[in-house]
Parts: C-alpha cells; sequence; structure tokens
C-alpha cells in the first residue's frame, strides 16, 4: 500500500500564520503537524507517501526531505492550485500506479492512529473504505449514511440537511477503482473535484464501499481554537524529560520537557509543558498545557495553554491563555496598550 498525502490549501482560516508559513506545518507538542501525519502513516507500515504541495513546496521541501529521517520515501507532486481532492488522486496517478493506497488530509490530527481499520481494509479489500466520525456540526463536512454493517449507502458533500452526523474525517482507503470514478465525476459547485463525489460514484456503479468509526482522538487543524485543543490533548501524554538546564530556585510540577541548551532560571513551570532547544525561561510562569518553541526569550512571562513558534520572545506580560505566537513574534509590557498588529491578526486585550 502506498499514501498520498494532501498537503495544499491556502489556510485562510489560519492568518495570519498561512501568511507565512504553510498551516500544516504548524507546530503541535512542538513538532509540525505534517510529521505526526508521516508517523502515523508510516506506523501502518507504509513507507511509499506521495505528497501533494501547492506553491509551498519551498517551504515544506526542507523541513520533511526525503523522509528518510522518518523512515519513509517522499515523493512530492505538485499541484498548481487547489481543484478539490479528487484532482489529487489524478494528479498523482503515475505515483500510485496500480496499488491501493491511502489517503490522509495533512492537516488532519488523529493521534490514536488508524492501524486497525487499516488492517481491516488489507485483509478484505473492498473497493474503497472511509473513516468516518460522530460530529455536532455535520453540515461542516462530507456526511455517510450506512447500513447495519458499516456499508455506505450514501455520501453527500457538505448537505443542507444531513441525514447522518458521521463526517468523513481525513482519511480514505483506496483500490485503483477509484481512479475510473475521479475520471467520471464533473467539478462541484465550489469548482473543485470532490471526493466524496467519487466514492459516491462508486457507490452508484455497485461498488463495495465501507465505512469504518474512528474511536480515538480527531482534530482538523484549520483554526487556531483547534490547534491549540489539539496541543492541550498531545500533551497529556507527555513524558518529563530535562536535558536543558533548571536552577535552583525554579520548580517544576507534572511532566515538563526541557529540550536540550533550553535554560529555565527563577520560574514555575506546570506540566504538561515543553520548552524547545535554545530557549531561555527567567522569572516566569509557564503552563500547564503550553507549548514553547525552539530559541525562544520569555522573561516576566506568564502563559497558560498557548503555543509560541521558534524565536518569539515575550517580556512582562503575564495572563496570556489561548495564544498562539508566531515566530519572531515579540510581545512586550508597557504603561499603555501599543500595538503594531498585521493584517488579518487577533488580538484581544484583558478589560
Ligand atoms: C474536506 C472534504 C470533506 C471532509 C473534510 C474533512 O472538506 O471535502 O468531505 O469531511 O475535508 O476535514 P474541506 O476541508 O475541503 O472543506
Amino acid at each position: 500500500m502506498k499514501a498520498l498525502v494532501l498537503s495544499g490549501g491556502s489556510g485562510t482560516r489560519l492568518r495570519p500564520f498561512s501568511y507565512s508559513m504553510p498551516k500544516q506545518l504548524i507546530p503541535i507538542a512542538n513538532k509540525p503537524v505534517l510529521e505526526h501525519v508521516l508517523e502515523n502513516i508510516r506506523d501502518l507500515g507504509v513507507t511509499e507517501i506521495g505528497i501533494i504541495v501547492g506553491d509551498r513546496i519551498h517551504e515544506i521541501a526542507p523541513v520533511l526531505g526525503d523522509g528518510s529521517r522518518f523512515g519513509v520515501r517522499i515523493t512530492y507532486i505538485p499541484q498548481d492550485k487547489p481543484r478539490g481532492l479528487a484532482h489529487t488522486v489524478v494528479l498523482a496517478r503515475e505515483f500510485l500506479g496500480d496499488d491501493d493506497f491511502v489517503m490522509y488530509l495533512g492537516d488532519n490530527m488523529l493521534p490514536e492512529g488508524v492501524a486497525d481499520i487499516a488492517a481491516e481494509f488489507t485483509a478484505e479489500r473492498p473497493d474503497a473504505q472511509v473513516v468516518v466520525y460522530k460530529v455536532p456540526n455535520p453540515t461542516a463536512f462530507g456526511v455517510a449514511e450506512l447500513g447495519p454493517d458499516g456499508e455506505v449507502l450514501r455520501l453527500v458533500e457538505k448537505p443542507k440537511e444531513p441525514k447522518s452526523d458521521l463526517a468523513l474525517i481525513g482519511v480514505y482507503f483506496f483500490t485503483p477503482a477509484i481512479h475510473q470514478a475521479v475520471a467520471s465525476i464533473a467539478p462541484s459547485a465550489r469548482g473543485e473535484l470532490e471526493i466524496t463525489d467519487a466514492i459516491q460514484w462508486l457507490v452508484t456503479q455497485g461498488a463495495d464501499v465501507r465505512a469504518r468509526e474512528y474511536a480515538g482522538y480527531w482534530k482538523d487543524t484549520g483554526k487556531v481554537e483547534d490547534v491549540l485543543e489539539c496541543n492541550r490533548h498531545l500533551l497529556e501524554d507527555l513524558t518529563a524529560e530535562v536535558a536543558g538546564e533548571v536552577d535552583e530556585a525554579s520548580v517544576l510540577t507534572g511532566a515538563v520537557v526541557v529540550e536540550a541548551g533550553a535554560r529555565v532560571v527563577r520560574s514555575r513551570i506546570e506540566g504538561p509543558v515543553v520548552i524547545g532547544a535554545g530557549t531561555v525561561v527567567e522569572d516566569s510562569h509557564l503552563g500547564p498545557h503550553t507549548a514553547i518553541g525552539r530559541d525562544n526569550v520569555l522573561r516576566r512571562a506568564g502563559l497558560t495553554y498557548s503555543i509560541t513558534l521558534d524565536g518569539a520572545e515575550v517580556s512582562d506580560v503575564r495572563g496570556l491563555h489561548g495564544s498562539l505566537i508566531g515566530r519572531q513574534a515579540v510581545v512586550g509590557g508597557s504603561a499603555q496598550h501599543r500595538l503594531v498588529v498585521g493584517d488579518h491578526t487577533r488580538v484581544e486585550v484583558a478589560a
């Protein structure tokens, strides 16, 4: 089995971050979402991975390289602009050959993995197998109506009146039967070739299409709130490890990771917290549920339930909660509120 990972898309809901970096490189528990995805796929025993990339290839390729760091082989497949999930299957035709494959959306996190669902697909080889999850807002997703044995009766993309609350989440298993399907459908109202429509085409042809409900934790990391919440979830499994320096005056409780070259001075760290390599934390209070990137400088800072990216600086500001602070961003205190704020940024100041 091969894998096709989708890492195009413009990430409008993650502005301003997505202006300067692909949304799939946003770190969760100090690791880009795409790396979590690759590790998940590798854990299925799949090592041939095609990644669909748009104009962000020059940022993604240096981070993931040829995949050897993860024990996989990556082939980058360019897409000129987002034309739909089914269109990526057309683009990847040569890479996929006549192999079965798992298609994985590069901004979806399923930390418990889909090994059992993959094993079932490999053993029984239906024409296609989708992964579904009960959601409170099915109108925002592709929705599956199932028969008693998990057979797919009907799939509808973003239905106005959903007939079920089972959403298609970002993982699909396909046999080569999908190639005829993607070649047979027309673009949807939003002008894209929908994978939901391609799978529905298979259903209409009488193909064996099944759905399996994912039982673990799932998050589409398309929005800041979801990134923070997923970070919280992943940090729950953190194991304490101090490779950097912690002085005598600091207190660490719970699971705290201090990476190599990081220094914690006169600070209180309430795990789960991860502090990236080369970061300096002084006279600060961090955590819980906080991930600090590499080479940050935090002085007299207070952060809970937050993420900072590499090179950020926070000084003389306490009470930061639910914050996502970008690369090289500087957050500082002053007697009055003074904001230098870029496009599509959101700032909430305590009244
Ligand atoms: C896409 C699919 C949709 C699926 C969703 C999962 O939607 O079209 O069927 O439920 O991913 O995240 P999009 O994110 O393109 O709106």
